[in-house]
């Protein structure tokens, strides 16, 4: 089935010169991308899309982290697009990532992990709709 997801590259994403290498790899896999915007994102914009995570120990890092510097959102489409970005992406700790996932392969920690996709059809549209409306 045709899915949109969320994609967003991270602040250290960027600063590495890693949007290149990452994109392209959406793009080998047949993906399209339907929208996408560089943007330093609120620390506001940073606790609504975390919201979930408010009052876990690593929040007040991660919100400070993902509000440091530039980050590139994008919608992402394609068959199974949740699921199939989530793969490719690997586990949220890099150090448990497999090789040949994006946080295998570019990232060693958090919450610096290069990379965030949305996790259900729920939070696609939630997302989708927080960094570019309906
Ligand atoms: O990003 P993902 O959906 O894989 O993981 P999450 O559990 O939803 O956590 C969101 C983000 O919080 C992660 O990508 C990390 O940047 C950060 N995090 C962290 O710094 N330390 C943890 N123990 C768990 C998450
Ligand atoms: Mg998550």
């Amino acid at each position: 089935m045709k899915e949109k997801t969320f994609v967003m590259l991270k602040p250290d994403a960027v600063q590495r010169k890693l949007i290149g290498r990452i994109i392209q790899r959406f793009e080998d896999k047949g993906f399209d991308i339907l929208n996408m915007k560089m943007m330093k994102i609120s620390r506001e914009l940073a606790e609504k899309h975390y919201e979930e995570h408010k009052g876990k120990d690593y929040y007040e890092k991660l919100v400070n982290f993902m509000s440091s510097g530039r980050v590139v959102a994008m919608v992402i489409e394609g068959e199974n697009a949740i699921s199939v970005v989530r793969k490719m992406i690997g586990k949220t700790n890099p150090l448990e990532a497999d090789v040949g996932t994006i946080r295998g392969d570019f990232a060693y920690s958090t919450p610096d992990n290069v990379i965030h996709a949305s996790d259900s059809k729920e939070s696609a549209e939630r997302e989708i709709n927080l960094f570019f409306g309906q």
